[in-house]
């Protein structure tokens, strides 16, 4: 057997690619290791999404070739958004042996085979058909209560500012029996959280089965098997979805639904194809139906011409939904999208980081008062494992998503726990049992 190394950026997708690769190269040979310096392959799943995400991987990339001089037949692979994005110019460096996009992993066997007889190998075909949708992934995530499992590859939405319909190609959706089987085996496996993965979950469809209907087939397997689901689209997120979700005890009330900005002629400019008024309304749908639902967001400051006022429409959308979480970038101009193409990258980055820490400031102090919301409620949470900063704690998340520790002997992860919030931090539910 030979040893294999993955280091994995970006996204919960690109997690589970990984997995992908492991049980791919695990029926050639490759055995995982997670010393890199007992490696014989060593690789990196990469994201492209943005410029200081690659930036880290050319780090990585100098550093993995420090292991050639102990091992002069060291193979190292880019895999991912970045080999999908850069192709031959990775292969140019003289660092890299092998380059493979998303879609080219089942050629992976091959490909090490063929450099293993001295020429660095590429594969950045894309497929309009790869779901890897008969591949069970290799989980790697070590505690065995949660587990990705990917629904659909691609993206047919050109937000004007994004790269990942060029690196990750087209949509498509991967055949619903092949999801609920390999949510089965998790089940069988002990694993009691999946979360469905795609770009936009909710323009999932294969046959007559759209996102709502996979949610409740999933949903139906186990009545103790949590069911997540990432990332939603503003536009496309249906009433039958919000439905679903309502109906079904096991369906976690959380929803990500990046927002990006909250002004209408940014929206615009980023095609991202619903206004601030239309995401304001799903929003309160949600609420309508789920009071409790945990919702989260991305958003982007200083995107091309934004202007002072425009941002602060971005402030106020933020206050107006109260977000319990959000992820929040300065925007970052990628190569070949349509904003690179024809909007100037205008706001200077001191601009930008101004902004941007306006928005974190307000965030965190949106999530301290959600949380203090919560201050004296009893919640069902699902056992991750200890807590991190103190082993004689357990923590685990509410279905709301939100992240719980409390004092704890006798559960173990996987357990489902019923917790009391005593106190709070912006970030972590302090609780007792209940
Ligand atoms: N610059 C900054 N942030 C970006 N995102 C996507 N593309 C860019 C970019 N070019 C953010 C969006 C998206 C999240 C995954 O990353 O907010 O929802
Ligand atoms: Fe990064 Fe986007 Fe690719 Fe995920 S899909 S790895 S976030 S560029």
């Amino acid at each position: 057997m030979k040893k294999l190394y993955i280091e994995t950026y970006g996204c919960q997708m690109n997690v589970n690619d990984t997995e992908v690769v492991f049980s791919i190269l695990a029926r050639h040979g490759y055995e995982r290791t997670e010393e890199i310096a007992e490696a014989d392959v060593i690789m990196a799943n990469t994201c492209s999404i943005r410029d200081n995400a690659e930036q880290r991987i050319w780090g990585r990339i100098d550093y993995f070739n420090t292991f050639r001089k102990a091992k002069p037949a060291l193979v190292v692979g880019i895999l991912g958004c970045m080999a999908e994005r850069l192709k031959d110019a990775l292969l140019d460096t003289g660092k890299v042996n092998i380059v493979a996009g998303p879609d080219a992993y089942r050629s992976l066997p091959m490909l090490l085979d063929a450099v293993c007889e001295g020429h660095p190998q590429i594969n950045v075909e894309l497929s309009r058909e790869e779901t890897y949708g008969d591949i069970s992934p290799v989980r790697i995530d070590k505690n065995g209560v949660s587990a990705f499992i990917s629904i659909m590859r691609g993206c047919n939405n050109v937000c004007s500012y994004c790269v990942v319909p060029f690196t990750r190609g087209a949509e498509r959706s991967r055949d619903y029996h092949t999801i609920v089987r390999e949510a089965c085996e998790c089940v069988e496996a002990g694993y009691k959280e999946i979360t469905l993965l795609g770009q936009n979950v909710d323009s999932y469809h294969f046959e007559d089965v759209d996102f709502a209907k996979l949610l409740e087939m999933v949903a139906r397997i186990s009545s103790t098997l949590r069911v997540r689901f990432s990332t939603s689209h503003p536009k496309d997120i249906s009433d039958a979805v919000i439905e679903t979700m309502a109906a079904w005890p096991n369906i976690c009330h959380h929803i990500h639904l990046p927002v990006q900005s909250g002004n209408d002629r940014i929206l615009e400019k980023m095609r991202r194809r619903y206004s601030r008024e239309w995401y304001l309304e799903r929003v309160a749908k949600i609420r309508e139906l789920m009071p409790d639902c945990g919702i989260t967001t991305d958003a982007i400051v200083g995107f091309c011409s934004e202007t002072e006022e425009e941002f602060r429409d971005t402030l106020s959308i933020f206050e107006e939904v109260g977000y319990d979480a959000a992820f929040m970038f300065n925007y970052s101009e990628r190569p070949g999208t349509l904003a690179s193409r024809q909007y100037p990258d205008d706001i200077p980055l001191d601009v930008k980081t101004r902004r941007l820490n306006e928005l974190i400031e307000l965030q965190n102090r949106l999530s301290l008062e959600s949380n203090r919301k919560d201050v004296g409620k009893v919640f069902e949470v699902l056992v991750e494992g200890p807590s991190k900063k103190d082993p004689s704690e357990l923590c685990g998340r509410t279905g709301s998503n939100k992240m719980c520790v409390w004092a704890d002997t006798a559960h173990k992860a996987g357990d489902y726990v019923k917790v009391r919030v005593k106190d709070c931090t912006q970030a972590t539910m302090l609780c007792e049992l209940a």
